[in-house]
């Protein structure tokens, strides 16, 4: 059901109720310098489900993750000498950081996409901030526009694309820069760009005083994982479109159940959602994914998902985690 939307401007009972409603595991779209995000807990994995329902978003691509100040991200990313020379220059402000992810990080696997790497962001814009200091938990954000549309830059674009999908809008007027934030990956030696924005690779590769990759010209650089066919790739076997167990064919696999499915002859299964619920089975999606590959089993066989609603997300991640391995396609 879509909730009624309110949409209000600065004050401190909006700022208050819109953190308690992103605290609740609601969805509320606030103001950043760069472009509106439509913003949830990140650590609970239905809120994030549910960004992804209420854009339409094909495929699961990880999302950034925003905090108030840099030490509230570091308790979530390993900020290495060169993470925090970009923060101090650039934070708060129009530029994301892809880092290794801390082990004890509750932000849940449908934000980084199964990734043991994490994007993090202080943006600059005060209400942001400040709501985001109020929720006091990472809030995983995307533009808040339905998939393949314009980024929203004021609250009525939001309210046009996503309003008959979420309950608030924060007002905050017109966003300063108008065009996402850059995203540098510091996961390796190198400094790469995977998505250019406000700030130039120019800027950053003066300031670490070293050469600035850009994802799309270098083969050998990480890619933003969004253009991997196996960026979450289980060590596994995955075998798609399971409808039946054949121990003597595929050994003993470990299922990964939807609905009605036959678990009939499988080993073991793990439930994506036992009531066929495309919402919960993405918010299982990538936890379950985990389990199943660490079990002793000889392969993950994937029951057969609707390919509507959450379920076309669900099974391009699927497609990319049973493609065979590239060279260079994962890290
Ligand atoms: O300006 C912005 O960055 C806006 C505002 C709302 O803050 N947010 C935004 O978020 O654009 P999102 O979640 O749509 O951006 C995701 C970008 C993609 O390019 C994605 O591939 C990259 O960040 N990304 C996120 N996590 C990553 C990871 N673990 N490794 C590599 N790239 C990652
Ligand atoms: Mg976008």
């Amino acid at each position: 059901m879509s909730p009624a939307l309110t949409i209000r401007p600065y004050s401190e009972g909006a700022l208050s109720q819109a953190a308690a409603k992103l605290r609740a595991g609601e969805l509320v779209a606030f103001p950043t310098e760069t472009v509106y995000g439509l913003g949830a807990d990140a650590t609970n994995a239905d809120a994030v489900a549910g960004i992804y329902a209420a854009k339409k978003r094909p495929s699961f691509n990880p999302l950034i993750s925003h905090f108030p100040d840099r030490d509230s991200a570091a308790k979530h990313a390993k900020f290495d000498a060169r993470a925090d020379k970009l923060a101090e220059a650039f934070w708060p402000g129009a530029l994301t950081l892809v880092l290794p992810r801390n082990a004890d990080s509750d932000v849940c696997d449908l934000v980084t996409a199964g990734l043991p790497s994490i994007a993090v962001r202080v943006p600059a814009h005060p209400m942001a901030r400040e709501l985001l200091r109020a929720v006091g938990r990472p809030v995983a954000a995307p533009s808040a526009n339905r998939s393949g549309k314009i980024s929203p830059t004021t609250a009525g674009h939001v309210a046009g694309s996503l309003g008959d999908a979420i309950g608030m809008i924060l007002d905050g007027g017109p966003c300063g820069v108008g065009l996402e934030s850059t995203v540098i990956d510091l996961t390796t030696d190198r400094v790469v760009m995977l998505r250019p924005g406000g700030v130039t690779a120019d800027q950053v590769s003066k300031l670490l005083g070293t050469e600035v990759i850009m994802a799309e010209s270098d083969d050998t650089a990480p890619k933003s994982p969004g253009m991997l066919t196996s960026h979450y790739a289980p060590g596994l076997p995955v075998r798609l479109e399971a409808t039946n167990a054949d121990p003597a064919k595929h050994g003993h696999e470990v299922l990964l159940g939807f609905g009605d499915c036959n678990t009939k002859g499988f080993d073991a299964v793990l439930w994506l959602s036992k009531t066929g619920d495309d919402i919960e089975a993405a918010a299982n999606l990538f936890a379950k994914l985990h389990e199943a590959d660490q079990s002793h089993f000889a392969g993950i066989a994937i029951a057969p998902i609707p390919d509507h609603g959450l379920g076309i997300a669900i099974n391009d991640r699927l497609k990319r985690a049973s493609a065979p391995r590239a060279p260079h396609d994962g890290k």
